[in-house]
């Protein structure tokens, strides 16, 4: 299927109509239209996206084109989906996305390159092998890079490098790691950079957030890992930090979440929050309620995030709960961890976002 209503002024005029009614039964339409979309200057705002689920739903892409200036494949672009096959590249929904985004001036985050849970088979069994040949990866970065080197801005080249009960340096021993050692990571990041000289690339990471020990060991990890790579002059620009927020972990550790993000601002990176999301801790309450614990924990988050100039964008996980891909512990729920409801009307989650990037306008 193609997305070729993606005509600019068709969209933009659909946009806005969508704006408005929706704004009218929310009752802030008195307020005037708000911006198409809701970045502050420097930040933007994105989501992920799955071409299927934009091809077909037309209420999805109005709420795309009203909210976001970034979009970030979530499933399309992992290596296991484009590169199935060693033979064979599966480009088009990616082509697809990437036209919507074109025709709409969205900007696009790769997600993501190396990433132990979408390892093609093929892949998997060749990196497994007593001599594993560097360029199962080199072919798959030239190719992939290559093709999306004039539109895609930023790069997970990859995906989750930290685990902190592997080993001492706190590098997740995945299937790179064994076939390749440590040195894969700066290894991928300099033939993304080869292949890609003008994209931003990043490391991306899950659990900095909570007070845990986990999250904290998971912050120094990364630090130290982050620390070597500027030391030895590999290229890197930023880290992704995914934010899965969760309700069940305690407060969030601001603090030593604020005194991470000024380490990493420190060495020069830039800093993305590339998957917000809330998962709930209790889905029984009144969901009056629970959408407001969901936006209480964004926003004490954002306060602290918004706050780091080094912070250059913040992308929800999906926008609609529709499409989370938290599973709730029950299998008829839905999890509402995201802005707008499985109806796509928005949630307290939405206007907290929206406030939080208009006062960085003010
Ligand atoms: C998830 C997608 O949302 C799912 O649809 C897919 O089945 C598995 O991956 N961290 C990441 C994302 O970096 O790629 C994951 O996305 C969610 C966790």
């Amino acid at each position: 299927m193609s997305l070729a209503i993606g005509r600019r002024p068709f969209l933009f005029g659909m946009a806005t109509a969508v704006l408005l009614v929706r704004g009218a039964a929310e009752g802030f339409a008195a307020s005037g239209p708000m911006p198409r979309r809701m970045s502050a200057p420097g930040r933007f705002l994105g989501t992920s996206l799955r071409f299927d689920q934009l091809a077909k739903d037309s209420a999805l892409r109005d709420a795309v084109l009203q909210d976001c200036d970034m979009v970030t494949p979530e499933v399309d672009l992992k290596w296991a989906a484009i590169q199935p096959a060693r033979n064979r590249f599966n480009y088009r929904p990616v082509d697809e996305l990437i036209a919507f985004s074109t025709d709409n001036r969205l900007r696009v985050h790769g997600h993501t390159l190396l990433w132990e849970q979408s390892i093609p088979d093929w892949a998997r069994a060749d990196l497994a092998q007593d001599e594993p040949d560097w360029d199962v990866v080199g072919g798959y970065f030239r190719a992939v890079l290559g093709r999306y080197s004039g539109a895609v801005d930023t790069w997970d080249v990859i995906n989750e490098p930290i685990e902190t009960s592997h080993r001492a340096d706190g590098l997740r021993a995945n299937s790179f790691l064994r076939a390749f050692g440590p040195d894969y990571i700066p290894r991928a990041l300099r033939e993304a950079r080869a292949a890609a000289p003008r994209a931003r690339l990043l490391l991306n990471e899950y659990s900095f957030e909570y007070g845990n020990p986990v999250d904290e060991a998971r912050r120094n990890a990364m630090l130290r890992l982050l620390g070597k790579l500027r030391a030895a002059d590999i290229p890197l620009d930023g880290l992704g930090m995914q934010a899965h927020l969760d309700l069940a972990k305690g407060p969030l550790a601001t603090r030593a979440l604020r005194r991470f993000m000024q380490n990493v601002a420190d060495l020069g990176l830039d800093l993305y929050v590339t998957e917000l999301d809330v998962r709930e801790r209790n889905i029984t309450l009144p969901v009056a309620k629970r959408d407001q614990l969901v936006a209480d924990e964004t926003k004490r988050y954002l306060a602290a995030v918004l706050d780091q100039p080094a912070v250059k964008g913040i992308t929800t996980w999906g926008l609609s709960d529709r499409y989370s891909w938290l599973i709730p512990p029950r299998a008829d729920a839905v999890n509402r961890g995201l802005p707008y409801n499985s109806d796509l009307q928005p949630k307290p989650m939405y206007f907290v976002l929206r406030d939080a990037l208009a006062n960085l306008q003010a």
